[in-house]
């Protein structure tokens, strides 16, 4: 089942925005704005059938424009930092936004998290909602039109499904994620420091002090980063560790063993003790930038609820390429030929082990 409601007016567009609430018959129900095609809201029961709302976000649409962090958001044209806001391709140097210190951050000034997209809703057993947005050549300094299309799906056995595809007319890196914050236990039940975590991550992506990518690939044995073996989010995060202390707990680019694949297949589990709730990802990509939430406090924005927005009390578990890509020949290649279809598939599928 489908219901639209009416979220907010976008001021500067002097337009409406509505939310999308899908629901499915194992109770779970995933609700989508307009705005950044952000998921507002999970609800997903617990171990005792108790259902609960299980991501970060806000009540109004005025501070999913104004807030930083983006919360739930469809993040693009290119996720993460690009190093000094630019890139060099065919030749011709490209100057982004630089809208984190001297990087370019999740898509620049006004990123696809902070565009209109146009929903179309399709119900049924297993409802849908496909999400599309034009990029213009030029956009945020990037090259090419872009045509993109998001299809978020719920499926039966209480799992998300996240599909990408963007075509372009001439060549620019693409690299598509959603920003959703999760804390099993319920959005505002404190800190994630208990879930226990699991990720098929071989190597992990050191990174410098403004957490760009360093270009080297570093194995996770022996290092805080490996989560090969289930362990709390908390064991290891105060670890006496460079890249921890310089990001303030987790936020780094894993590397699945094997890298990308043709079909999604699990990378990641995490299980939340007190509910019973299970997370497990599937996905088609190379990477995730697991990012426990670091820089998530603002006094200025509360979350739902007026509840206080506080470090680590959500994760995020964004499927990608490598970041800065672009800077660094060694890693995963992100570049869109005009001919190709960039495709990119995530399932976040909940379960509940008693
Ligand atoms: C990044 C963080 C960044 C956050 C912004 C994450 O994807 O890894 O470094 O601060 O997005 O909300």
């Amino acid at each position: 089942m489908i219901t639209k409601h009416e979220f907010g007016t976008l001021e500067s567009e002097s337009r409406k925005i509505y939310n999308y609430t899908m629901k499915n018959r194992g109770g779970m129900s995933v609700t989508v704005t307009e705005f950044g095609g952000a998921i507002v809201e999970i609800r997903v029961p617990d171990k005792f059938g108790r259902d609960t709302d299980v991501v970060g976000g806000y009540d109004s649409l005025r501070d999913y424009v104004l807030a930083d962090g983006y919360l739930g958001a469809l993040v693009g044209r290119v996720a993460n930092r690009i190093a000094g806001g630019t890139f060099t391709l065919d030749g011709e140097t490209h100057r982004l936004f630089r809208n984190n210190g001297k990087n370019s951050l999740h898509g620049g000034k006004v990123g696809w998290s902070h565009r209109v997209w146009a929903v179309k809703p399709e119900d049924g057993e297993e409802p849908k909602l496909t999400l599309t947005l034009h990029s213009p050549d030029g956009d945020e300094g990037y090259p090419g039109n872009m045509d993109v299309t998001v299809t978020y799906e719920l499926l039966s056995n209480n799992a998300l499904s996240i599909r990408y595809e963007a075509t372009t007319d001439k060549r620019t890196p693409v690299n598509l994620t959603n920003h959703t914050y999760f804390n099993l236990g319920g959005y505002a039940s404190g800190s994630i420091r208990d879930h226990v975590l699991q990720i098929e991550a071989d190597t992990y992506l050191p990174t410098d002090a403004d957490l760009i990518p360093t270009g080297e690939i570093r194995s996770v044995a022996g290092t805080p980063f490996d989560f090969r073996e289930p362990k709390t989010i908390g064991r290891d995060m105060d670890a006496d560790n460079a890249d921890l202390k310089t990001a303030g707990g987790y936020d780094q680019c894993f590397n699945f063993t094997g890298g990308a694949t043709k079909a999604p297949e699990r990378r990641i589990i995490v299980y939340e003790p007190n509910s019973g709730r299970v997370l497990t990802v599937f996905t088609d990509q190379p990477c995730v930038q697991f990012y426990s939430g670091n820089f998530l406090d603002s006094a200025e924005f509360p979350m739902k609820g007026g509840l206080p927005r506080r470090k680590q009390t959500a994760f995020c578990l964004e499927t990608q390429a490598m970041p800065d890509s672009v800077n660094h020949p060694n890693f995963t290649n992100t570049i869109l030929n005009p001919n190709e279809t960039y495709t990119h598939t995530v399932i976040y599928r909940f379960s509940v082990q008693q």
